[in-house]
């Protein structure tokens, strides 16, 4: 297994809208394995292609306590959403930001996993939040986008300023 770069915003790549997985082969189940040591080493609770410039629909997740619920999705959809909810987000592609956007409060999502097999699943709360956070990634979409101009060039220069320091 390996640690993967992960892109920061406002970088273009995670603009890129991924391609849907033709065949999920041993490639992909590296890739898999990859991101999910990448988002367990970060620490983060979601981790989707894109942000290792990998443009490729698949993510993964893990929102247990404990970090022992590997969660995988392979061409992940959303076939509904129902509700609101509110809610403090990150993001490993935008570190140390915090900000509040609205999501729907449940989706149900079709994917498929490791082994290729179709699955869907309901989800709500923090499940249905990252879902859609990550589902996001893949059409090339950041969270901060969900903010007004003004707070997203403040993030902007704010990480561009985290970059000069750390560089
Ligand atoms: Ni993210």
């Amino acid at each position: 297994m390996a640690l993967l770069p992960i892109l920061r915003y406002p970088d273009p790549r995670l603009h890129t809208r991924a391609k849907p997985v033709a065949h999920v082969n041993a490639g992909i189940r590296k890739l898999v394995a990859d991101m999910a040591e990448t988002m367990y080493a970060a620490p983060g609770i979601g981790l989707a292609a894109t942000q290792v410039n990998v443009h490729q629909r698949l993510l993964v997740l893990d929102i247990s306590e404990d970090k022992s619920q590997l969660q995988i999705f392979i061409n992940p959809e959303i076939l509904s959403k129902e509700g609101e909810c509110e809610g403090e987000e990150g993001c490993l592609s935008v570190p140390g930001i915090y900000e509040t956007v609205k999501r729907s409060e449940r989706v149900r999502v079709r994917a498929q996993d490791r082994d290729g097999h179709p699955f869907e699943i309901d989800a709500a709360g923090l499940l249905a939040v990252c879902l859609q956070h990550e589902i996001d990634h893949l059409d090339g979409k950041v969270f901060v986008e969900y903010l007004s101009r003004l707070k997203q060039s403040r993030i902007q220069a704010k990480l561009a300023k985290q970059a000069r320091i750390t560089a």
